[in-house]
């Protein structure tokens, strides 16, 4: 299985998915600020790979430092958790991650630094393995609702690059053709980073699983010819109510599928939830830079100067979401309710 993301003699190792499909070059981050550059810069992207990024982050922030006691230490660790989480908006996993180590810090704020560096340490690359096996289990619960012979649609990537493996709509497609099934994905390109065309073709076709790229305005033209069975995406944040942040062009397919009566599922680890907000009308969305609208690959494809808008995430209202795969079991109907149930 690809390696998106590896802690390696106390280096963050990952794959330049910025780079890919052309080049398959491997990064090597040895300090906090490279890893939060590399979130920001979407050299790591996804919001299960996001979190496991910024909790090695996090944990290379506290193995490099060189604070003399602990209440040194966790005074650092504050910052450092600051820097990472000005990365990305969207994604709740970073949020939840960097949460999740610096309580683990200050819960062992009795011991030594170097007891306390170990401590986090092995944390994050304990998030890293839990989350290929949340992946798998998502999958599993997931597979279910595809069909021997089905084709389905997918937008971005939820894909093994997406987390530290597997992946979690792409997992619950894995997860079926892995029982046999003999099924067929639809990827959209997803505008304007491409991470359909780049990424989810790439890995697709990297495990033999059939794949079909389409741009992003040909999803109505083959639902409509009723070439798609259902679609499956992943998510960056859902709210209380089911309302399910994901990439931009998502809430789009999303009317596609209800249209057309075709099923609409969201793929997420319960780590992308946030029952904080009510609803997904407090998510905040993340504004990306005007080149990802008016440059491919470095070429200019705009008049120079247009105004331009690139928002990188929509979201999908619970109405139009079939049903919510976790890693601990199905959400459907009332999202409220059974979403809460699976978070406890
Ligand atoms: O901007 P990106 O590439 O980080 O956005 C990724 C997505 O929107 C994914 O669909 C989402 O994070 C789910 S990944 C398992």
């Amino acid at each position: 299985m690809l390696s998106t993301i590896e802690w390696k003699n106390d280096n963050v190792v990952m794959i330049d998915q910025t780079l890919l499909p052309t080049q398959e070059i491997f990064v090597t981050c040895s300090d906090y600020k490279q890893v939060a550059d590399a979130i920001f810069s979407m050299k790591i992207r996804g919001a299960p790979a996001i979190g496991v990024a910024a909790a090695m982050g996090v944990a290379i922030g506290a193995v490099k430092s060189t604070a003399g006691n602990t209440a040194a230490l966790l005074a650092e660790l504050d910052d450092i958790c600051d820097v990472i989480g000005a990365t990305r908006p969207t994604a709740v996993n970073l949020f939840w991650a960097i949460k999740q180590m610096k309580n683990l810090a200050y819960d062992n704020a009795s011991l030594s630094v170097s007891q306390l560096k170990n401590v986090l340490k092995n944390r994050a690359i304990e998030i890293c393995a839990q989350d290929i096996s949340i992946n798998k289990a998502m999958g599993k619960n997931g597979a279910q609702f595809i069909k021997d012979g089905d084709c389905i649609l997918t937008h971005c990537n939820a894909g093994a690059l997406a987390t530290a493996g597997y992946g979690t709509a792409l997992g619950v497609i894995r997860a079926a053709h892995e029982q046999g099934k003999h099924i067929e994905v639809m990827a959209d390109e997803t505008r304007p980073f491409l991470q359909g065309a780049r990424l989810t073709a790439w890995e697709l076709k990297y495990d033999g699983i059939p794949v079909t790229l389409i741009t992003d305005n040909m999803a109505g033209y083959f639902m409509k010819k009723g070439k798609i069975d259902l679609v499956v995406v992943g998510a960056d944040r859902i709210a209380a109510n089911g309302d399910a942040a994901n990439k931009i062009g998502t809430y789009s397919v999303a009317v596609l599928a209800k249209e057309h009566n075709i099923p609409f599922y969201v793929a997420a680890p319960i780590a992308t939830l946030d029952l904080s907000l009510s609803s997904g009308e407090q998510i905040p969305i993340e504004e990306r830079s005007t080149d990802e609208v008016t440059h491919i690959a470095g070429k200019a494809i705009a008049p120079e100067g247009i105004k331009v808008a690139n928002p990188a995430f929509d979201v999908t209202p619970a109405s139009y979401i079939t049903a919510i795969i976790t890693e601990k079991g199905v959400a459907q109907g009332n999202y409220k309710e059974n979403l809460k149930l699976l978070a406890t």
